[in-house]
């Protein structure tokens, strides 16, 4: 499981803060240079998956970018300030998908711009400044399904600029400048199309036999506030029309109707009528020419009491919407014939006097739609409608709610009660809605929970409680919601969480706790104890504070063994400072998997470089290291065996010098002086590991002797055995290593022997004399310092003093 943690500290240079701050600038870094995209481009971003996209929104780009990767799948330019297209500018594009462009000031395209498109599904230019559609614009683009013009200033469309779009099936012209229905002729004899959106234009008559004498396969038509003067259908041209905005169209109450057959329009089944210019006889007259098929009707802002009649004599009628008519008040008689209406919605009506029976003749009401409608309390007309399901009363002015308001509502399963004045809740109001699972209470006033959660509402799944005035949550509080989902107590002044404030809450995913002024002593594990199932839990915006090193007394969340995301950014304090000004809010760094990848990738790359960097110039040091390791382990083993000194000495030397430790060496120290010395070709037990063999010697021997040559320092020093074996001659502290140079070595050349070189800095050491010169001192200042037993070097009274030359 992971669990993901959304948290800033606040101005009070926490870990948190810089470790967010780091991942702030890594992926920043990481947007910038884009390191794992195949292409770049200049000035867009590109992600890269099954359907590689092109990102170049926002920009302020002045011309289509040149440098669209030829194989991309989604292109989008939208928000910049574009004011063509040119030919060039989606050359050879033939795998493209879609194209957005919305919100430029493309006022011109040049003909054949889109000719290579051939696999464009859906373009949008809409929020654009074209103004009329030639006739080659389009040319090309046989696969487009979606074309999107809405918000231009289009006037005139060529006759034929839509010819081989084949493939469209939508088409939005909404809110453009056309004014002649014909001049869309061509447009609705496409093969393909099914749904046209012509709202808010200018056309002022719609008549059938201008358009077509056959049928076409329109299915949706959008005329809404258009100053039709005439809508004349003369012909069935539309059979397949379903639904059919007519909301808000014609001027002055002049509207004419002129539907030859009732049987032309008959499968509309949704119209939309609201505020539409026209007499009541010819809202009738619609009425009555689509009286076949209509499921859903919409008569918002019409003002006519009379036309409720007539609409629910229509028998397949099942959704009808009244909004904003102006009924204060709503009698028996009102809803009389509306029997078989399910969906009913009289919001917006500053209704004040609902008579208790107006909805009982509506036999099998399941949606209720009463906002926005000055009540200021449920009505009784609610009570008792046993078919009802979803039961809206917000953006009203309830107070109080009564413990029969809700009464025999067991079918309930949404109720809205947000946007009220409700301060109090009772235990009894909600106990009849057995069904409900969504009840929705934000921007209220409440003040405390009552024990309005502790009995019933048993299949509840989500509550909402968000804007209200709850300044703690008592144990037991929510106890018997044992179906709850999601609980939502953002944006109240929450200070105070008592120990099991959620116990019952077991199949709770999501507690939504942003913007309260918790505190971090709310952070035990008793107050969490229960939610096993909790997956997210924001506690965003609070004022839990932790002082830096501050251990928390008993993990918090240890009962929360489910939980996935954890957002605890923008803590605030009571400062002398506002703090809010400090907020980071690192929510938009949240990591994912892809800055994980990029890290390790970076941090591989920068080992390998580096890696190849110390080899070339510092090998030799990093040899030393690791042989430096190694002999550390080897004598912390070995030091623990106190061995007795069997040698003098133990003489330590290249092969090639050999000839010299033979010929001059053996014959004066042991022939001479009278030492044993120990040489590897003599001494060394034959079967024994080469390493152990060495060990031995230095460990057996009083002292070292290195003979130092060129050869010797590149092969012997560096070579583990002496290396391993060696250790003790530097870290036991005592005077046993006795460096004889053979040859002249020049300091820049030790360099790379680091340890022989701070020897050689920090001791004194002996020279054999050039080929002629007396060897007599030589041996001499070689006996004494064989003589010497375990004095530091420095106290050494003859050593002192002896200088390489
Ligand atoms: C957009 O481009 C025009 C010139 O084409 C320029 O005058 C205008 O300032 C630009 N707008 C912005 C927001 O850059
Ligand atoms: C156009 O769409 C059809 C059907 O979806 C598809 O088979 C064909 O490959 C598309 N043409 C191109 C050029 O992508
Ligand atoms: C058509 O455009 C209008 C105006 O922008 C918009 O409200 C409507 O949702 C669009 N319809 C479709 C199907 O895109
Ligand atoms: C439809 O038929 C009428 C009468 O025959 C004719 O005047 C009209 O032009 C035709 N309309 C179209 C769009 O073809
Ligand atoms: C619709 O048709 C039915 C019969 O098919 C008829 O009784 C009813 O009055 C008609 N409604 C309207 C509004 O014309
Ligand atoms: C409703 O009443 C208000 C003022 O009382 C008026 O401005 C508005 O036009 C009326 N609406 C309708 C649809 O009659």
């Amino acid at each position: 499981m992971e669990l993901k943690i959304t948290l800033s500290g606040k101005g009070n240079g926490s870990t948190y803060s810089r470790l967010s701050f780091f991942l702030c600038i890594l992926l920043y870094f990481w947007v910038l240079f884009n390191p794992v995209n195949g292409y770049s481009m200049k000035h867009c971003r590109i992600r890269e998956s099954l359907n590689t996209s092109v990102l170049c929104d926002g920009r302020n780009l002045n011309a289509v970018p040149a440098d669209i990767p030829l194989l991309v799948r989604s292109v989008n330019i939208a928000k910049n300030n574009i004011s063509q297209i040119k030919r060039e500018d989606f050359k050879d594009l033939t795998i493209l998908k879609m194209l957005i462009m919305y919100s430029n000031r493309i006022s011109h395209v040049e003909n054949g711009s889109f000719s290579d498109l051939v696999a464009l599904e859906q373009l949008n230019l809409a929020f654009n400044k074209l103004t009329s559609l030639s006739d080659q614009m389009f040319k090309g683009l046989d696969n487009l399904t979606v074309l999107q013009l809405e918000n231009n200033h289009i006037s005139s469309i060529a006759s034929s600029s839509f010819q081989l779009l084949f493939s469209l099936k939508v088409l939005n012209l909404t809110s453009n400048k056309l004014h002649c229905f014909k001049e869309l002729k061509h447009i609705l004899q496409l093969p393909s199309l099914l749904k046209l959106f012509i709202g808010n234009n200018s056309l002022n008559s719609l008549q059938s036999q201008e358009i077509s004498n056959r049928s076409i396969g329109l299915t949706e038509l959008d005329l809404s506030r258009n100053p039709l003067e005439i809508f004349s259908v003369t012909a069935d041209i539309f059979p397949y029309l379903k639904k059919l905005d007519l909301s808000f169209c014609g001027i002055n109450g002049s509207m004419e109707w002129d539907v030859a057959d009732r049987y032309f329009l008959s499968n509309v089944s949704s119209l939309d009528l609201s505020g539409i210019h026209m007499s009541l006889q010819g809202i009738g007259s619609v009425l009555q020419s689509i009286n076949f098929s209509l499921a859903s009707l919409g008569l918002d802002k019409i003002g006519k009491y009379n036309l409720i009649n007539v609409a629910c004599h229509i028998p397949t009628l099942k959704t009808l919407r009244l909004q904003c008519n102006n009924f204060s008040s709503v009698s028996d008689k009102l809803l009389q014939s509306c029997t078989q209406v399910t969906d009913l919605d009289i919001s917006g009506n500053n209704i004040t006097d609902l008579s208790e029976a107006a909805f009982r003749s509506i036999k099998n009401l399941k949606t209720l739609r009463l906002g926005y409608d000055g009540l200021s309390s449920v009505p009784n007309a609610t009570r008792n409608l046993r078919t009802l399901k979803k039961l809206d009363l917000s953006h009203n002015i309830i107070k109080t709610l009564g413990c029969s308001d809700f009464s025999n509502l067991r079918r309930l399963e949404k109720l809205y009660l947000n946007n009220n004045l409700i301060s109090k809740l009772e235990g009894c109001v909600f106990l009849d809605l057995r069904a409900l699972n969504s009840l929705t209470l934000r921007r209220n006033r409440i003040l405390n929970l009552g024990d309005a959660f502790t009995k019933g509402l048993q299949h509840l799944k989500s509550l909402d409680l968000g804007f209200n005035k709850l300044t703690n949550i008592r144990t037991n509080d929510f106890k018997s919601l044992r179906s709850l989902e999601d609980l939502s107590l953002y944006d109240n002044e929450i200070k105070t969480l008592e120990d099991g404030a959620f116990v019952g809450l077991a199949k709770l995913k999501n507690l939504v706790l942003l913007n309260n002024v918790i505190g971090k002593s709310e952070i035990r594990g008793a107050v969490f104890k229960g939610l096993r199932s909790l997956k997210t839990l924001n506690m965003a915006s609070n004022a839990i504070k932790y002082e830096k090193d501050e251990q928390l007394q008993q993990p918090p969340f240890t009962d929360l063994s489910s939980l996935e995301n954890l957002y605890i950014f923008s803590q605030h304090y009571n400062d002398l400072k506002d703090t809010k000004l400090l907020d980071l809010d690192t929510h938009s760094c949240s990591v994912d998997l892809g800055i994980f990848y990029f890290i390790s990738t970076t941090s591989l790359v920068l080992l390998t470089l580096l890696g190849s960097f110390i080899y070339h110039l510092l090998r030799w040091q990093v040899v030393y290291a690791y042989y430096l390791f190694l002999a550390y382990l080897h004598d912390s083993k070995r030091r623990n065996r106190q061995t007795p000194h069997q040698y003098d000495a133990f003489v330590s030397y290249n092969t090639h010098d050999e000839c010299w430790v033979v010929r001059e060496l053996l014959p004066e120290l042991e022939g001479v002086q009278g030492w044993k010395l120990c040489l590897h070709h003599r001494d060394f037990q034959p079967g024994k590991p080469i390493i152990e063999n060495i060990t031995d010697a230095i460990y057996r021997s009083r002292k070292t002797i290195c003979v130092i040559t060129h050869r010797y320092l590149q092969s012997e020093w560096c070579s583990r055995e002496i290396q391993v074996a060696s250790f003790r001659l530097f870290d036991e502290q005592k005077d046993v290593l006795i460096l004889v140079f053979l040859e002249e070595i020049p300091d820049h050349q030790l360099s790379p022997y680091h340890r022989m070189r701070r020897l050689v800095k920090r001791r004194t050491y002996l020279s054999w004399p050039r080929a002629g010169e007396d060897t007599r001192v030589f041996w001499q200042k070689l006996q004494v310092a064989l003589e010497t037993r375990d004095w530091p070097a420095e106290e050494n009274p003859i050593l002192t003093g002896v200088e390489r030359q």
